[in-house]
């Protein structure tokens, strides 16, 4: 059996090991460094390899993100052209990210900022209440991910739309395409959530003039990719008092150096990237059906399309 080449600098190769060990008898599963004849590797499964690595493999076929993202691979100016690109669709990480969506959602929902500032002022202290079916989210990308999350935040009465390169058609969100729509969109969210893949077209969309395109106390939460927000945009959105808070999952530079004023903004929640996180449990039987059929020379399942990138 041709070889499965493993290297992530966040994923345990044990784990990935174990997982698919379970699922492809006799898997020649090879973890960097210890990766033998290149010659041999017809499958990688990787994640943030360093630029030039993945043209060391002549016979490489597929090339597999240990994530639902795959600009990472594509980053790489040296990507071999010829494997198929594929990348994880799992149910597992489509309902944490859901979570997270939610969590964000109802923590500016229900004024969390303003009642920890209150706390650590010691002021027991009521803000009027707010009415969730007026409160309007609003879902950048309607993938996997982002029609999960629209769909379970919808579920509980908020005012939900997305939007999305073409038109889609999910129960109580409305839908929103292509650029000509998107000044719309912005005009009726009050929390905008990022959920695009990272291309060229998405990279740097959420600067100054779309946050101006926000009505005034909106909040911006992202957990797409953090070159997608211009972060010196959004710290003067914030200190301007338009944007009254963020969320942030994921970030232009990781992990986020320490000296960023993110770390320390009173108006800016920073997460270490982990909103949907990498299983090796769930996410081993599809990559096991994708070695399967890659070795069998079928097509593969979540093939990316490297025209679009995502
Ligand atoms: P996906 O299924 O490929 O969905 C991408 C969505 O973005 C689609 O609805 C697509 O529109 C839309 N889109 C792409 N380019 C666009 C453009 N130029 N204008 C408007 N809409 C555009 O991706 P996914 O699985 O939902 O994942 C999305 C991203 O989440 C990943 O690429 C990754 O960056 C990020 N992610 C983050 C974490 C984390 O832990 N923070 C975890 C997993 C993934 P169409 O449907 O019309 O094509
Ligand atoms: C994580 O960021 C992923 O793309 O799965």
């Amino acid at each position: 059996m041709p070889a499965v080449l493993f290297r992530s600098p966040n994923d345990s190769s044990e784990a990935w090991r174990k997982s698919l060990s379970e699922r492809v008898p006799g898997i020649d599963f090879r973890a960097d460094p210890n990766i033998g004849d290149p010659a041999d590797v017809e499958f990688a499964l990787v994640w943030k390899v360093p630029a030039g690595y993945l043209k060391q493999f002549p016979n490489l076929k597929a090339i597999c993100s240990l994530g639902q993202g795959v600009d990472h691979i594509f980053a790489d100016p040296d990507l071999p052209r010829g494997p198929h690109i594929i990348r994880l669709v799992d149910p597992w990480m489509g309902r944490a990210m859901a979570e997270w969506v939610l969590l964000q959602v109802l923590r500016f929902h229900r004024q969390g900022p303003e009642y920890e500032d209150l706390q650590r002022r010691k002021e027991w202290k009521s803000l009027p209440a707010p009415e969730t079916s007026t409160r309007r989210v609003g879902i950048l990308g309607l993938g996997a991910l982002g029609a999960e999350a629209a769909t379970t935040v919808a579920a509980l009465g908020f005012d939900v739309a997305g939007w999305s390169r073409t038109r889609k058609s999910i129960p109580n969100v409305t839908s929103y395409a292509g650029p000509d729509e998107l000044d719309a969109f912005l005009a009726r969210t009050d929390i905008l959530c990022g959920l695009l893949p990272l291309t060229p077209e998405t990279t740097d969309l959420m600067d100054a003039e779309l946050f101006a395109k926000l009505p005034k106390g909106a909040f911006v939460v992202n957990s797409g990719r953090g070159a997608q927000l211009v972060e010196d945009d959004l710290l003067a959105a914030l200190d301007s008092g338009h944007i009254a808070g963020a969320s942030l999952d994921v970030f232009r530079t990781e992990p986020l150096p320490l000296d960023h004023p993110f770390w320390t903004h009173p108006r800016v929640q920073v997460w270490p990237h982990v909103s949907a996180q990498t299983n090796a449990d769930s996410g081993a039987d599809q990559v096991a059906e994708n070695i399967r059929r890659v070795f069998a020379g079928e097509k593969p399942i979540n093939e990316v399309d490297p025209d679009r990138q995502y």
